[in-house]
């Protein structure tokens, strides 16, 4: 049985021209997928679909996760809230509660099967702060438990909605743009931990990425949409410049600077390159680079 399953899935949103259109693709349990396209391909669109947090057209196939029917001709059956436990969702922003602690928002992800009142008061076990702790520890930011959720930087807070899916126990992980906001070492601390947990724990991934050189280093396989269809789906790795740069049009231009700005702020401010931080050493474009705050802006 497939994790994720989608079949001649399409929106239209009132008024606009087909945000998805006919979209079929299947994911096979433990396989980490990015998914990738210019801004408006339909990507966001797609992922809120899987989880079930928007219908499709009457005209749409179905969607599937772990066999469970998470909707049919653009109608969402009432048993999808049970389906959802296993679905653990990452956002770039609003992933958490801010003025609750961070223990408590990863607690929330017990709460798909808590009683309500449970939920209303935030009543947890002894067991179930013990799996949050672990999740955080796991996260590699333990330390931070008892902190305001919004104490924390955004790296660290995608952590913390990482391991609110472990605590959930979600078997399929959708992340959307979750590294979109974050300078490359916070990146890369998001993706091993997304890349540890489908590894670790056979957690199947969908993660929307803007930056390819980060689906390549760290999914296998690469789907990639165009005006709300799928124009590739295959090794990462076969990706070329040449498609790429068609995909992105007059985007990848601006995206190659301004993700060059943003690697040479960081990589000036953060640490020398292969610390201990980058344990991986992988060819990531920042990386490789050597770059001294005086030649941030000589392209
Ligand atoms: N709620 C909505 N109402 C109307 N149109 C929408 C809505 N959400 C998305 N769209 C439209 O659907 C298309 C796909 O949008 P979507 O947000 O899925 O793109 P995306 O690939 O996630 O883009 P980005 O990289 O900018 O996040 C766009 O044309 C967008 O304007
Ligand atoms: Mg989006």
């Amino acid at each position: 049985m497939s994790a994720i399953s989608v079949q001649a899935l399409s929106k239209t949103f009132s008024g606009n021209a087909k945000a998805l259109k006919e979209i079929s693709l299947t994911i096979e349990e433990g396989e980490m997928v990015a998914l990738i396209g210019a801004s408006g391909s339909g990507k966001s669109t797609l992922i809120r679909h899987v989880a079930g947090l928007v219908s499709g057209d009457r005209s749409s196939g179905e969607i599937r996760v772990h066999g469970n029917l998470i909707q049919r001709s653009g109608r969402i059956p009432r048993k999808v809230r049970q389906h959802r436990r296993h679905i653990g969702v990452v956002f770039q922003q609003f992933n958490l509660i801010g003025r609750l602690s961070v223990l408590t928002n990863v607690l929330m992800g017990v709460l798909g099967t808590a009683p309500a009142f449970r939920t209303i008061f935030g009543i947890f076990t002894k067991s179930e702060k013990r799996s949050a702790l672990q999740a955080l520890e796991r996260v590699g930011i333990e330390s931070h438990a008892d902190k305001r959720a919004d104490k924390l930087s955004g790296g660290q807070q995608q952590r913390a909605a990482i391991a609110r899916t472990i605590v959930q126990g979600a078997r399929v992980i959708l992340a959307d743009e979750p590294i979109a906001s974050l300078d490359p070492a916070s990146s890369r601390k998001v993706m091993d931990n997304l890349s540890r947990v489908n590894r670790d724990d056979n957690v199947t991934v969908l993660v929307s990425l803007h930056q390819v050189d980060y689906a390549i280093q760290y999914c296998p396989r690469t789907i990639a949409m165009r005006d709300g269809q799928i124009v590739f789906d295959g090794a990462s790795d076969k990706l070329t410049p040449a498609f790429l740069q068609e995909l992105y049009g007059a985007e990848s231009v601006k995206l190659t600077n301004e993700e060059k700005q943003r690697e040479t702020f960081a990589e000036a401010e953060v640490k020398p390159v292969n610390t201990p931080e980058t344990p991986h050493g992988l060819p990531v474009g920042a990386q490789a680079k050597t770059v001294t705050p005086e030649t941030q802006f000589v392209q």
